[in-house]
């Protein structure tokens, strides 16, 4: 008679663990169309003490999730919330239409079962009760949150726990994920828990100097600024220093004259995300109100698109929770987090760096430099030369690979977040990164 109660207990005591998901399940959001797969979202509380808690959304593979790789997803900012952005208007299964939802074609859970986690506190969903967080939030804090949140997230979603997982992001998220990356690893050495497969970042900050001057270059080249405008902007006041300056709450004559010219030339109704976008008109003129004319747009949040934001704030209502905006301390923005993506190349951790080739704000030539310059460092030799790629019967962007390990590629047609405006294009990126496989040669 013992055996089966043993069983009996062994089994329930297994249901309990892995059915602990169940309960953050989506039945259907509001104007969704029928779906075959699994969605979820919920908090994961990340310090007891100090109440904070991440919210995440998680769309499981479309088919077959059990054979597909995990995706983690961060948007940057910092104060992007990777809910509005990265899911419902960048690669997630769904985009905002009017009052419905509507299929994403090219969404990645094509390929992978992903989870978007809005951090760090503050951002989207994610809060803490003790409201002087905020203040405090920086780097190291969001690091340690996120591996608390993937931790505490595996013993929810238990079946989870081993798959092959990779970090992707966005932006400021050239922060995120490698540092995420390194404790990941750093905690694997007392606990085997993070099978880490790759990490990739679009348009990611990842050397503040050398992505931020390749503004003027790229302004000059696309003809925003002219050639008078051009010299002054990187010999009088470059733009690294006038963003040092800005933050530190002095801004010199000097740099507040160029910046004044460059801003003149370039003009408001030029998105500085894609320079050849066409800009919201609504959204541009309401956001002039709220800036003082010395003010660059660059610091504040355009990224989300009118009809996400029109969508979360009736989800906010029927959540019925508030959506918190980001004061993050910047000053980590100026340390730069190529080396641990060095270190973690040196680990075996293959990284791919992609560039939406329309942004202006970190533009694919400071990062092609960086990746460069990082490949050199470590001695990787190029093992495919630098060479278009094709996805349909078009070049998709141009690619270079170092040591087989270290991946940069452009985006044609692309802005600062690729998958919205070339979802086709950064879906079959996305692809072939998860594969381990060069981008397509030929078509
Ligand atoms: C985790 O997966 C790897 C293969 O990716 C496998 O070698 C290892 O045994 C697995 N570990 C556990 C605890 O299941
Ligand atoms: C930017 O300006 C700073 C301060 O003047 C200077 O130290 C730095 O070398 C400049 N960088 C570039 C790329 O011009």
């Amino acid at each position: 008679m013992a055996l089966p109660v043993v069983l009996l207990l062994l089994c329930f005591s297994v249901r309990v663990e892995s059915n602990l998901f169940l309960s953050d399940r989506i039945v259907k959001l509001p104007g969704q169309p029928q779906v075959g797969f699994q969605q979820y979202s919920g908090y994961v509380t990340v310090d007891e003490k100090n109440q904070r808690a991440l919210f995440y959304y998680f769309a499981e593979a479309e088919t077959d999730p059990a054979s597909k790789p995990l995706v983690l997803w961060l948007n940057g900012g910092p104060g992007c919330s990777s809910l509005g952005v990265g899911a419902f208007s960048e690669n997630g299964p769904f985009r905002p239409s009017r009052e419905v939802l509507v299929k994403n074609q090219y969404s990645w859970n094509r390929e992978a079962n992903m989870l978007y986690l809005e951090t760090p506190i503050g951002v989207g969903f994610s809060y803490s009760t003790d409201t002087s967080s905020y203040e405090a939030v920086n780097d190291k804090i969001t690091a340690r949150d996120n591996l608390v949140f993937l931790q505490k997230w595996f013993v929810k979603f238990s079946q989870y726990r081993n798959r092959s997982l990779f970090v992707t992001g966005e932006s400021y998220a050239g922060h995120y994920v490698p540092q995420l990356a390194e404790l990941m690893l750093e905690f694997n050495k007392k606990q085997k828990l993070f099978n880490l497969k790759g990490i990739a970042m679009g348009n990611p900050v990842l050397e503040f100097a050398t992505d931020f001057n390749s503004r003027a270059e790229f302004f000059w080249s696309h003809g925003l600024i002219s050639d008078t405008t051009y010299k002054m902007f990187t010999s009088f006041c470059n733009y690294s220093r006038y963003v040092s300056e800005y933050y530190r709450g002095s801004v010199s004559p000097i740099c507040s004259k160029v910046m004044g010219q460059v801003s003149r030339e370039t003009s408001r109704f030029v998105d500085k995300y894609d320079v050849t976008l066409d800009v919201c008109i609504s959204s541009v003129l309401s956001q002039s109100k709220a800036l003082s004319p010395q003010q660059v747009a660059d610091n504040i949040d355009v990224c989300v698109e009118d009809e996400t934001v029109n969508y979360l704030n009736r989800m906010c209502r029927w959540l019925s929770m508030h959506a918190f905006i980001l004061d993050y301390e910047l000053l980590d923005l100026e340390i730069p987090t190529i080396p641990i993506v060095g270190r973690l190349i040196k680990a075996g951790i293959p990284v791919l760096v992609y560039s939406g080739d329309q942004d202006s704000v970190i533009p694919l030539t400071g990062s092609r430099t960086l990746v460069h310059q990082l490949a050199k460092e470590l001695g990787l030799k190029t093992s495919v030369p630098y060479r278009v790629w094709f996805e349909g019967q078009q070049v998709g962007g141009w690619t270079q690979v170092y040591g087989n390990i270290l991946s940069f590629a452009t985006i044609r047609g692309a802005s600062h977040e690729a998958p919205f405006s070339q979802p086709e294009r950064s879906f079959v990126l996305f692809k072939a990164f998860l594969e381990g496989q060069p981008l397509p040669e030929a078509f």
